[in-house]
């Protein structure tokens, strides 16, 4: 799994501190304050580490049945990991990615079909209806609150050329066969991103969303994840990453107390 540690240093630390802490005013001024999520380093390299995760099982970076898109829009791009692989899949296609946070450009060169805008998806898309040919969205279950799923979903149809592809990808956290630590970690994190409205079994929902909203032709795929012995090498390997996000979330837990 070609999966990698950024190495930190001044440029990017100062970056992330300037424009990345979750209390920053910006945040507080968008009106949703949901986002539970740090974008400090650390939370860089899980980004990174999710999307190779995702992309391993999913043997790829998306699942519809895309062919040559002009355009491509990628909400709440984060790191900007998934919109430079596009970039570099499809050289003629233009992608766009937008976040609530600046775009980090220290530790990544993107090539010059990538583009970026910052904005705040609650309050809308800064684009014109029918704009995209392929919109992507994934790793929100943090950041929209159950109730703004279905605004945000309407806003991205509005986005999307009649008869092109959304994709939305987004876990249900719930585990199977937890053991009595794993189930007091879940239910802390229910807990904290409950009373923010967030729902950690989004992903589960997601296809009947899509379809309240409009949209036709929805394909849900579920993909299991393996943690722990049972799964192999992949399982034992994504376990001591788990560990690692553990010890993560409960510093991040502090944080918030
Ligand atoms: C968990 S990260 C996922 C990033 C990326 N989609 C990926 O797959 O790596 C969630 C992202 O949502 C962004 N975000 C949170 N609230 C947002 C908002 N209201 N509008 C736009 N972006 C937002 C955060 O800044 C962060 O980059």
């Amino acid at each position: 799994m070609p999966w990698f540690k950024r190495k930190e240093n001044a440029t990017n630390k100062s970056s992330y501190e300037k424009h990345g802490n979750r209390t920053s005013n910006e945040q507080q001024l968008s009106g949703q304050g949901a986002y539970m999520l740090p974008k400090d380093f650390r939370e860089v390299n899980r980004l990174d580490f999710q999307h190779y995760l995702l992309k391993q099982a999913i043997s790829g970076n998306y699942l519809a049945p895309i062919e040559r898109p002009s355009t491509i829009l990628d909400v709440a791009c984060g790191t900007g990991r998934w919109m430079l692989e596009m970039a570099h899949e499809f050289p003629q296609t233009n992608i766009i990615g937008v976040d609530i946070t600046p775009l980090d450009t220290s530790t990544i060169t993107f090539p010059p079909n990538c583009h970026f805008r910052q904005c705040d998806i609650f309050k809308g898309l800064p684009f014109p209806s029918g704009f995209f040919d392929f919109v992507h969205q994934r790793f929100l279950i943090f950041a929209l609150p159950v109730k703004q799923w279905p605004v945000v979903l309407r806003e991205l149809r509005r986005v999307t050329l009649a008869g092109q592809w959304i994709e939305v990808t987004d876990p249900d956290l719930t585990f199977t066969n937890q053991g009595l630590q794993t189930t007091r970690l879940m239910n802390w994190i229910s807990q904290a991103s409950g009373k923010r409205g967030l729902d950690i079994t989004i992903g589960s929902k997601l296809g009947s969303f899509m379809q309240a909203a409009g949209l036709r032709n929805v394909s849900v795929r579920k993909v299991p994840i393996p943690l722990g012995e049972w799964g192999g090498t992949y399982g034992e390997f994504l376990d001591k990453r788990f560990l690692w996000c553990r010890a993560y979330v409960e510093t991040t837990c502090d944080c918030f107390n």
